[in-house]
């Protein structure tokens, strides 16, 4: 029996409801969709699922710009269509979290347009207001962090678009209506929040201007154009010291501890953080369940070094937490960042890269994030024409390059391709069929559908094929459910230095499983005699994606150019 908690022996998946499936016809995903396909997930042999909002929004940022945090879009279905997903998938154990964001609202929640009504209405307070643009702030969307509303004659401020307002969270009515509308859907039995950009929920009092000589488009700019390691060296501190006073300032810490109070009052419920800063987890009893380790995609190239390098960080930092010691949650991909096949490919082996990927996340210590889409190869998708955009960040940049910057549109709509999100949201591809299966073949889909649905990459295809990726998922995804030390085994690195493959062990009371990646186009013979847990050992396999004559192995034995393989170190 494990003393581990649910949210730390599940593997989440992420529904990003705009896209997964098209249950009315219309276009866009909806809760009659995603119930439809819970028999897909609960085989797919997933735990848990988080849903990207799913409540009513003007969408200038697909539903992380809320207006009414108790409800559902009506592009969506209705609260007892989102009561009857819920329901069905807690009748297949799918648990459900939510996305929770804090930091801002809508500007056409019923909030900001009372507090923008006049400067002394019962919500004038409720959201950051200044009389005069205080300083050179920016959004990290869309230019100015200061809006003027000529309602009030003041300006307000927004992390994100104009459309998006900070709330003021130093004002304990904000606080309250908040906690409300969470105990909204706890109640209804959802089982915990993700929650969105909690770095940015408090300002630098002080209003320190940044130091950086540009704008946000310029530096976008500047970013895309920047080449050598020098220009590479200062876009990344640019970056960090244009947001730097609107990010991680103090007043997190203790919004944390009063959001864990509240979800405490109930059982079993959890809360993840959108931030990588494992500080967010307090002590490992008073803030947040998990945060995401960040660390590990922010690279060009996953590489056994890098993953070394990022275990020793992060399983180091989470171990000194005072009361209870920190569990790790991993994840390649989700709906901010390019796709893990497009990402992490080499444009030769990204098929095999996929799937060592894959594997990885999979058999880390932690709990794993999918994002939808993954399991069958979903890739990135560059648009031609910038009436398709719909990621307003995207179309924001696109006008104000062309426009203010004189850049030929052409390749302005490039650029637009590469950086908007829309190319990793692009719906869910279900089937050889017109639109993918996704929506009806006459519906125009929200986003185009990745042609290469035609090619293989969709779910129909791929169901009974055994040497498809999805199949592949569902394995990996059987034997990690099957074995206690993938679940919850500590993380034991062998072999650190070696450069072409990662290898490391998971051990548990009942079963020490060792796993090896080889990251490299080489067949090779690996040595573990010198290995003090395995050297007396046979070595049962419980996976490989290679073909292998014996399923015992001795420890030393060889390995196949990109193969997986994890195997049962068997106790003599
Ligand atoms: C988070 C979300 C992203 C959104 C932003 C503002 O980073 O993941 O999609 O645009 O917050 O809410």
């Amino acid at each position: 029996m494990t003393s581990l908690k649910w949210w730390q022996t599940t593997v989440f998946y992420q529904i990003y409801p705009r896209s997964f499936a098209d249950g009315n016809g219309d276009g866009i995903g909806d809760f009659k969709g995603i119930t439809e396909k819970l028999d897909y997930l609960a085989g797919l042999g997933v735990d848990a699922l988080w849903l990207s909002p799913h409540f009513p929004s003007p969408n200038w940022d697909c539903g992380y710009d809320i207006s009414d945090y108790e409800n559902v879009a009506p592009e969506y279905g209705t609260l007892d269509d989102f009561k009857t997903f819920l329901e069905e998938s807690h009748k297949r154990n799918l648990r459900v979290i939510l996305d929770l964001v804090l930091n801002h609202t809508s500007d056409e929640h019923p909030w900001f347009v009372e507090s923008k009504s006049s400067r002394d209405n019962p919500k004038a307070d409720w959201y950051v207001w200044m009389d005069t643009q205080p300083n050179n702030w920016q959004s990290c969307f869309d230019g100015d962090a200061w809006t003027y509303a000529p309602e009030r004659n003041q300006y307000y401020y927004h992390y994100f678009m104009k459309q998006q307002p900070d709330l003021n969270w130093h004002n304990p009515e904000v606080k309250k209506a908040m906690w409300d509308a969470i105990r909204f859907w706890l109640d209804l039995g959802v089982d915990g929040y993700r929650l969105d950009a909690i770095g940015t929920i408090f300002e630098d009092p002080k209003l320190t201007p940044h130091t950086v000589p540009m704008t946000l488009a310029e530096l976008r700019r500047f970013s895309d154009t920047a080449k050598t390691p020098k220009e590479i060296k200062l876009k990344d501190k640019y970056w960090h010291d244009m947001f730097k006073n609107q990010w991680g300032q103090k007043g997190v810490h203790e919004l944390m501890k009063e959001l864990r109070a509240v979800i405490d009052e109930y059982d079993e419920r959890m809360l993840v953080g959108e931030d990588d800063n494992i500080d967010y987890m307090g002590d490992g009893k008073d803030e947040l369940h998990l945060v995401f380790n960040f660390p590990l995609m922010r690279t060009e190239k996953i590489s056994p070094a890098h993953v070394h390098k990022n275990q020793k960080e992060r399983l180091g930092k989470l171990d000194t937490l005072p009361k209870a010691k920190g569990w790790p949650c991993n994840t390649l991909g989700n709906h901010d960042c390019s796709r893990i096949h497009t990402r992490f490919g080499d444009k030769v082996h990204d098929a095999e890269l996929a799937r060592l990927n894959a594997a990885l996340v999979l058999t880390m210590k932690g709990t794993p994030f999918l994002y939808n889409g993954e399991e069958i190869g979903m890739t990135d998708m560059m648009l031609a024409d910038i009436s398709q955009v719909r990621d307003t960040m995207g179309s924001w940049y696109y006008h104000v390059i062309v426009t203010d910057m004189g850049v030929h549109p052409q390749e302005a709509m490039l650029r637009t391709a590469e950086m908007t999100r829309d190319k990793n949201r692009t719906p869910m591809q279900w089937s050889n069929h017109p639109n993918a299966g996704f929506s009806p073949a006459e519906a125009n889909t929200w986003l185009p559908i990745n042609p290469n649905y035609k090619e293989g990459v969709n779910v129909y295809d791929q169901e009974n094929n055994p040497a498809s990726l999805l199949t592949y998922y569902k394995h990996l995804l059987r034997v990690r459910r099957e074995s206690s030390a993938l679940k919850e085994g500590e993380y034991v690195p062998l072999q650190t230095t070696a450069r072409e493959y990662f290898s490391f062990l998971r051990q548990s009371p009942a079963q020490t499983v060792l796993v090896v990646l080889n990251y490299s186009d080489q067949a090779m013979e690996l040595d573990f005699t010198r290995t003090k847990e395995i050297r007396n050992s046979n070595l049962r396999t419980l996976f490989t994606s290679a073909e292998r004559r014996s399923a015992e192995l001795t420890p030393k034995f060889k390995i196949g150019a990109f193969e997986v393989f994890i195997a049962e170190v068997e106790r003599g």
